[in-house]
């Protein structure tokens, strides 16, 4: 993931910068540079690969000024390359950038109408060209700024400088983590507290869509309607659990909130914006002849599995078997030559797992992991591994990892049936923009909790809960029940809504609280009939669906929480952030503790 850093001082920056970005390595990039004003003129550095490279270039260019900005870049959209490399410069407007801009093509299409040249592949360039362009335009540099974000769309964090203010800092951030740091003298905007450990003691999380303008004076801050509000300081103790928990009471809270930008680059890896397909970084030259996809693993990362089966028969028209790890690894199975094994894990240590790839070793043809731990032994064992990039996940429930997982599956999804040349032209950019949009969907449920919290308010005191879901969302009513069960000690099942008269529908009663999940699509029907049979029996149902399917729904006596509009592809995506703040605030009023439930381990090494 991309690392942006940026400082106003009274003394020369760019030493302090390449410190900064040196502790952004661990984020991964291809790339880096650094950007100052010196003089009103803007001084800039750029090279590909390690920051070594950029060291030896500013040794023989210095970059001298007191304000300046850096960037280690993991390549999105256009190869790891120098005219790639932030800061991207245009006329006054210099800026470095994280995350995706889904409407780049867009605005890009705009600008070169208007004459306007682009030198780089990059969606980040579309950000400075516009800026730049609202300057020209004769807006001031605030104005410019804000007007420019206001057109964007996507997950980013942004820190922009302007030639003739050699004064200010301007950054935003949309699902993707931008804090500001005061020192004793200076001040920093970083991706993450920790690469500013020790130079600030002061720090201010931004909230989703704030802007600020940041000067040794002031540091306003606007709203996303505009209006100037405060943020507090809030002072930074360095040790490594506040300072790694930022803004958040617990790890999976924070988790959760990464998921944007952590999806961003789980996909990015393989979308191709360019070609506008899928690449994969393996060959799979044998898939062709390939009769059959068998999937394992446990918990959480087991019903990643189960949403990629529906999705294999789907689009890749491909016999698939799933199994729990820890039952697969003793059934009497057998195994064809012409079978790729697939073991998906956030920890890639699991025991039951790793017993189950060892069985199969040798007698499939090829044995591929989906794992967050690329030097873990089950991907160590591995003849592929497609990495998710989700970061450390310290919290024990599952939460960004599970919807990493799904991103790297319907990647494969995708890749696999174009393989087939089962998508059309128009289907394969379809299925590519549901997921390029999936980040600012998320964000958007994520920006509005009220309705999740209310009704956690109330779950928290059941007893037992049932989740339902059909077709590809049953896998998710499986996931919610345990994202419920392990971190708020709540009994809870998820079945496929259409097995509730073969018998659960004899625990509805008033006191049994049923979840649907009931996105508008061709089981939505089917799907509420099932509902009008649990309130028959005084059942308490939430119902979560989208806009199509409440207005769908002419009248209705029990809560429902909407969700944006979205395709039905990424619907098992999606449905994983209500799944995931039912079970956390539901947790958390119970005061449970959170991030690590009791009798449970992170990574299950043992049998
Ligand atoms: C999920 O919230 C649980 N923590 C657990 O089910 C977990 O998914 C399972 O143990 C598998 O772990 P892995 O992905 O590291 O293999």
């Amino acid at each position: 993931m991309c690392g942006i850093v940026g400082i106003l001082s009274n003394k020369e920056v760019t030493p302090t910068i390449l410190d900064v970005l040196k502790k952004l390595e661990y984020r991964g990039y291809d790339s880096a540079g650094i950007a100052t004003i010196y003089n009103n003129n803007i001084k800039r550095q750029r090279a590909k690969g390690k920051i070594e490279n950029l060291i030896k270039l500013i040794n023989q260019n210095d970059l001298p000024g007191k304000i300046g900005i850096g960037h280690t870049r993991w390549a999105t959209h256009g190869i790891p390359s120098e005219d790639n490399a932030h800061p991207h410069h245009v006329g006054s407007v210099v800026g470095v950038h994280n995350g995706i801009i889904e409407n780049f093509r867009e605005i890009k299409e705009e600008l070169s109408q208007k004459g306007y040249k682009f030198y780089s592949e990059t969606d980040t360039e579309v950000i400075i060209q516009l800026c730049s362009y609202f300057n020209k335009q004769g807006l001031n540099n605030k104005d410019a700024f804000l007007k420019t974000i206001k057109r964007l769309e996507g997950a980013f964090a942004i820190c922009l400088m302007f030639k003739d203010d050699e004064k200010k800092l301007y950054v935003t951030k949309r699902s993707a983590p931008l804090v500001i740091g005061y020192g004793e003298s200076d001040i920093y905007v970083g991706s993450d507290a920790v690469s500013l450990t020790n130079l600030i003691n002061k720090v201010i999380f931004l909230d989703e869509d704030d802007v600020a303008i940041i000067s040794q004076k002031e540091t306003e801050i606007y709203n996303r309607i505009g209006q100037k509000i405060k943020r507090k300081k809030k002072s930074v103790e360095f040790n490594n659990e506040v300072i790694n928990k930022g803004n958040f009471q617990h790890f999976m809270l924070k988790e959760i909130y990464e998921q944007p930008e952590v999806f961003t680059y789980a996909t990015s890896s393989f979308i191709n914006f360019k070609q506008q397909k899928i690449d994969m970084i393996h060959k799979f030259n044998e898939f062709d002849h390939i009769n059959r996809i068998i999937l394992v693993a446990c918990g959480t990362a087991f019903y990643a599995c189960s949403v990629a089966k529906y999705w294999f028969e789907k689009y890749v028209k491909v016999p698939v078997e799933i199994d729990v790890a820890s039952e697969f690894r003793y059934r009497d199975n057998s195994f064809g030559k012409n079978e790729y094994a697939i073991f998906v894990s956030q920890s890639g240590e699991t025991a039951d797992t790793l017993a189950a790839l060892r069985k199969v070793k040798g007698k499939v043809k090829k044995i591929i992991s989906i794992v967050n731990v690329i030097e873990s032994s089950i991907a160590r064992e591995s003849d592929f591994i497609l990495p998710i990039k989700a970061g450390p996940e310290i919290g024990v429930a599952s939460t960004k990892a599970f919807t990493a997982q799904l991103a790297v599956l319907a990647c494969l999804t995708i890749y696999f049936s174009n393989r087939r040349g089962l998508l059309s032209k128009k289907e394969n950019s379809e299925l590519i923009d549901s997921l390029v949009s999936t980040p600012r969907i998320m964000s958007k449920i994520l920006s509005k909790t009220e309705s999740y919290k209310g009704f956690a308010k109330k779950l928290m005191k059941s007893k037992n809960a049932l989740f339902l879901g059909r077709g590809i969302l049953y896998p998710l009513a499986l996931e919610a029940a345990l994202k419920l069960k392990e971190i708020s000690y709540i009994h809870a099942e998820g079945y496929p809504s259409g097995e509730l008269k073969h018998g659960p529908i004899a625990l509805v009663d008033e006191n049994m609280p049923v979840i649907c999940f009931a996105p508008y699509n061709d089981l939505f029907e089917k799907t509420i009939s099932n509902v009008e049979e649990v309130l028959a029996r005084n059942g308490n149902v939430l119902l979560i669906t989208d806009e199509k399917g409440y207005c769908s729904l002419s009248s209705h006596e029990f809560p429902i929480i909407k969700l944006p509009k979205f395709s039905n592809f990424i619907e098992p995506i999606i449905y994983a952030i209500p799944s995931q703040l039912i079970a956390y605030y539901t947790a958390l009023f119970k005061g449970t503790d959170i991030d690590q439930p009791r009798n449970l381990a992170k990574s299950v090494t043992v049998e």
